[in-house]
């Protein structure tokens, strides 16, 4: 045991802290006395200037090796982990048959394995003491969605492995929980990567008509402060829930609909909501 051990001060990871959600999440945590660490692939780039006290770690949560150091620094420096917040992340639109296999499994390689990743190289330390894990889903983690069906299995397959995961973590104190955005503003739709051949190909009038419904909702998109909110109500609360949506009304009762509504019904409106024939 470390001096820091018996330090009063809660120690959280959160990864993909270098934007979004997950920068919101480190400074709201930060802000609230939490020490955090903020996982970013690049420490050296331009990180948002934060007004907050975060501990920046070079962390890309697809390479094991890179995952590992991370969580040794942490607990060299710390002497513990107390939560981790799986924010990192990226979006992908294009059709099944045009996105290439390479992308397809990078993009489990990042939302979906490196979650994984990160809950493996710190499950010893978290089930020693208990904590929390928080894993970023998504509604597209509880819906499908056309032209996006790479994103939305990486989620569905993180919504698998957390609830799972919760009935492991559980008996050693460590609480897993899914958080499912809908739309937030965040750099989530600049880096998103749009499949050229989708857009030139044979589904290319669908597409364009989904892309500018989706744009549409985007636009009116908010920031993702009431995601960091819930974040942080999570590593308060002594009992989570697993699963936890929050989005604009119109979207948020979407897993609802889908549950309660014959298939057919819910298909015709989802694919007028979608602009889609
Ligand atoms: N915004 C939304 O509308 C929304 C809705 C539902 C769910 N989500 C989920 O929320 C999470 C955060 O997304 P965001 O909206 O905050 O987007 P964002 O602003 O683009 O942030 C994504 C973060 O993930 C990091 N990242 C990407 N690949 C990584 C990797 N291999 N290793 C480590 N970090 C990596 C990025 O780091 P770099 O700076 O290095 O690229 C960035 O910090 C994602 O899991 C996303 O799927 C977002």
């Amino acid at each position: 045991m470390t001096m820091a051990d018996n330090s009063p001060q809660r120690v959280v990871l959160v990864t993909g802290a270098s934007s979004g959600i997950g920068l919101l999440c480190a400074e709201r945590l930060a802000a609230k006395g939490w020490r955090v660490f903020g996982g970013a692939r690049n420490v050296s780039a331009p990180i948002p200037v934060s007004d907050f006290n975060i501990q920046w770690l070079p962390m890309d949560v697809t390479e094991d090796a890179s995952v590992c150091t991370a969580i040794d620094r942490i607990l060299t420096t710390a002497g513990r982990i107390d939560a981790i917040v799986n924010s990192a992340g990226y979006s992908m639109r294009g059709s099944v048959e045009d996105v290439p296999m390479e992308e397809a499994r990078a993009i489990f390689e990042t939302n979906f394995l490196g979650a994984l990743r990160v809950c493996r190289a710190a499950a010893p330390t978290l089930r020693a003491r208990g904590g929390y894990i928080v894993n970023i889903s998504s509604l597209a983690g509880l819906i499908g969605l056309p032209f996006t069906a790479h994103y939305c299995a990486s989620k569905f397959a993180l919504e698998g492995f957390s609830e799972s995961l919760r009935y492991e973590m559980a008996p050693h104190g460590v609480h897993v929980s899914l958080v499912e955005p809908g739309d937030y503003r965040t750099g989530i739709q600049a880096s998103r990567r749009i499949s050229k051949e989708t857009q030139q190909g044979i589904y290319a009038r669908a597409f364009d008509s989904f892309l500018l419904k989706r744009e549409a909702f985007e636009a009116r998109a908010a920031t993702a402060e009431p995601v960091a909110a819930l974040v942080e109500k999570i590593l308060e609360d002594p009992a989570p829930s697993l699963r936890y949506v929050v989005a604009m009304p119109a979207q948020g009762v979407l897993p609802l609909l889908r549950r309660l509504l014959p298939q057919a019904v819910y298909e015709f409106c989802f694919r007028r909501l979608l602009g889609l024939n």
